[in-house]
This record gives structure tokens, C-alpha cells and sequence, in this order.
């Protein structure tokens, strides 16, 4: 690759994915576009590329950017506060951002690979997640990734050479997702309870399950992505679901501490009870090969936490 636009490339897993391809490709040219409206510049301390700090979903991108200069584009901005109930608002920013970008990317056939999410699969009790289960999102986030997937149906259906790929990515968690806040991955808020001396708080009784993924697994799909050679969507998680209850249990070995779960009662009606990403296909069409179950993401990232590194460690 020599040259890649990012989209949301200040954000978690945009800002690792940048940063890896500069690092696997010392002369590639890396081009970003992030308003910032979730994103945080330290996670890209380091970068060697150019930074477009505009908004997506109101941009020209064929006034800004010439139709072929990128080899791939990675989609990746995106509204991603789930709590947002506004439907205009999510549906607005999301779905045409990605139509500016996937329409941007169609003049000239580069390879689009675009974040969808678990969450189009919305309250589904089996746990087990293939790709073509039908979509049931439970929030108006899940809806607008729906609405991206149909988009990008009707792209690859209009056009044989432009190849675009989803990727429905599960709960990913590590280095560089701090600035998200509320809205950070569970593992990284346990961790953040247990280190400031409290019982870590989790619904009741913790054997709720979710497919946790580590963000170098997610990095690299992502990148395996755009050699995809046809467009399609696909499930990126770790192919395997833990409870609650085992990431306290992972966290309080990592971080050498023995806090019992505080149990609370969960309000929310629409809550999965069990994820658990299908990565069959992502393997066989991608060459998907997570390499970080659950024991050895969570010991990492705790090493790095410890150490200080809330943005990233280095890439291995
Ligand atoms: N982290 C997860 O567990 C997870 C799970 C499923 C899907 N996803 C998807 O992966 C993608 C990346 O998520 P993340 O975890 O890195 O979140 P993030 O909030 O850290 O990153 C999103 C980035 O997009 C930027 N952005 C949003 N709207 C924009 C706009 N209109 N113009 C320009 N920039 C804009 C934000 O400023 C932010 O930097 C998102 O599309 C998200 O929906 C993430």
C-alpha cells in the first residue's frame, strides 16, 4: 500500500490502524479525516501523515482529494456513543458520511472497507452469530450500520470492479481507547475500577457473555480487509464469548488484586445476553486468524495499563 485515507482515524481503532500500516509500510502516505467529535490527537502522537479535521458528513471529498490517489480506504467515522437516541442526528452523521466516502471511492473502483457492528444483530438469545442471521438492531447506532450495509449492497451491485467490505466488528477493547469514556470497552472501565481500589460493578449476576476482541486482531482484519476479492460483510471478533464475571476474574490476575464483582441489577430490557462472533467466514474469505484470546489480550493490555500506557503498546 502507498497511499490510504482513514476516516475517524483520531479515533480508537482508526488511530491504531494508522499507525500499524506506518508501521508495517515506512513510505506509505497515510491521509486522516476526524472532526473530533469523539476523537483524541494523542492517540496519534507519532504520525507521519496529513490530518483533515472536517466534518464527513458535509464534506467534498472529490474537491479535496483526486479519484485514485488512495489505494484502500478505511471507513471508519462514526458516531459511537450507543446511548445517542436522536435517530436525525446518528442516521445523518453516520449514513452520509459513509455515502460521501463509498461514493468518493466508486469514481475510481479504490477498495472501500467500511465498521459495521455486532450491534446490527441486536437482542439475539442463541448467542451464536453468523453473518446472514437478519438484522434486528435494538438502537438507532445498530440501525444506522443497517443502513450502511444496504448501501454498500447496492454499490457492489451497481459496479463488478469496486470491491466494498464490512466488517461487523464484536466488543473490541485495549491501548488507545481512554478518550471514550463512557463509552469504552467494559474490560478497560473494570480495569479502571479495580485500579482505583474498588469492587469492579457488573449486572447480576455476571454470567452475561460477550465476544471480546483485542484491537491488534481488529487492526488486523481491518487491513486484511482491503485485499478482499469481493465485497461482502463480515463478523471480526475473537470467535469466542466470556462472561462477565471471567474478565473480572482475568483483570484481578493481571493486575495482581482481588476485588469481588459488586453486583447490580441490569435496567436495560434490550441488553444481549450473549454474543459470540461466527469468524468462519472472516477466516476462510479473509484470512482472519485472531491470534489473542481473551487471557492474553486482557494480560497485555493490563501490562500497558500498568505501565502507564493508556493510548497503545507497541505493535508485535
Ligand atoms: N470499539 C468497538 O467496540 C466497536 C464495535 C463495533 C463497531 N465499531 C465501529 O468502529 C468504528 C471506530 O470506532 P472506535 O471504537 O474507534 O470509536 P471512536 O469514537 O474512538 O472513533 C470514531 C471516530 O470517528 C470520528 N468521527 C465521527 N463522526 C465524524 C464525522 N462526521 N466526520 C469526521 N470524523 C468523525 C470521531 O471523532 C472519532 O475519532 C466506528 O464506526 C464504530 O461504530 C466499534
Amino acid at each position: 500500500m502507498q497511499s490510504v485515507l482513514i476516516t475517524g482515524g483520531a479515533g480508537f481503532i482508526g488511530s491504531n490502524l494508522a499507525l500499524e500500516l506506518e508501521r508495517r509500510y515506512p513510505d506509505i502516505r497515510t491521509t486522516i479525516i476526524d472532526d473530533f467529535r469523539s476523537g483524541e490527537f494523542s492517540n496519534l502522537v507519532g504520525l507521519r501523515g496529513d490530518l483533515v479535521a472536517q466534518d464527513l458528513a458535509s464534506m467534498d471529498l472529490c474537491a479535496r482529494f483526486r479519484a485514485g490517489e488512495f489505494q484502500a480506504i478505511f471507513h471508519l467515522a462514526s458516531i459511537t456513543d450507543t446511548t445517542v437516541a436522536d435517530p436525525r442526528q446518528m442516521i445523518f452523521n453516520n449514513v452520509e458520511g459513509f455515502r460521501r466516502t463509498a461514493e468518493f471511492a466508486r469514481l475510481s473502483g479504490t477498495p472501500l472497507v467500511f465498521a459495521s457492528s455486532a450491534a446490527i444483530y441486536g437482542v439475539c438469545r442463541s448467542g451464536h452469530m453468523p453473518e446472514d442471521q437478519p438484522a434486528r438492531p435494538a438502537n438507532v447506532y445498530g440501525f444506522s450500520k443497517v443502513l450502511l450495509e444496504n448501501l454498500a449492497r447496492r454499490y457492489a451491485a451497481g459496479s463488478r470492479h469496486f470491491r466494498i467490505v464490512g466488517l461487523r466488528y464484536f466488543n473490541v477493547y485495549g491501548p488507545g481507547e481512554a478518550h471514550k469514556g463512557a463509552a469504552s470497552s467494559m474490560i478497560y472501565q473494570l480495569a479502571g475500577q479495580i485500579r482505583a481500589g474498588k469492587r469492579p460493578r457488573i449486572f447480576k449476576h455476571g454470567e452475561q457473555k460477550r465476544d471480546f476482541v483485542y484491537i491488534k486482531d481488529v487492526v488486523e482484519a481491518t487491513a486484511l480487509a482491503a485485499e478482499a476479492n469481493r465485497s461482502g460483510v463480515y463478523n471480526v471478533g475473537s470467535g469466542r464469548a466470556t462472561s462477565f464475571n471471567e474478565v473480572v476474574a482475568l483483570l484481578n490476575k493481571g493486575l495482581g488484586t482481588d476485588q469481588e464483582p459488586d453486583y447490580f441489577d441490569n435496567p436495560y430490557s434490550f441488553y444481549q445476553p450473549h454474543t459470540e462472533a461466527d469468524v468462519a467466514l472472516a477466516r476462510a474469505e479473509l484470512g482472519y486468524d485472531p491470534r489473542y484470546p481473551i487471557d492474553r489480550g486482557i494480560a497485555e493490555y493490563v501490562k500497558g495499563l500498568i505501565g502507564g500506557d493508556t493510548k497503545r503498546n507497541e505493535q508485535s
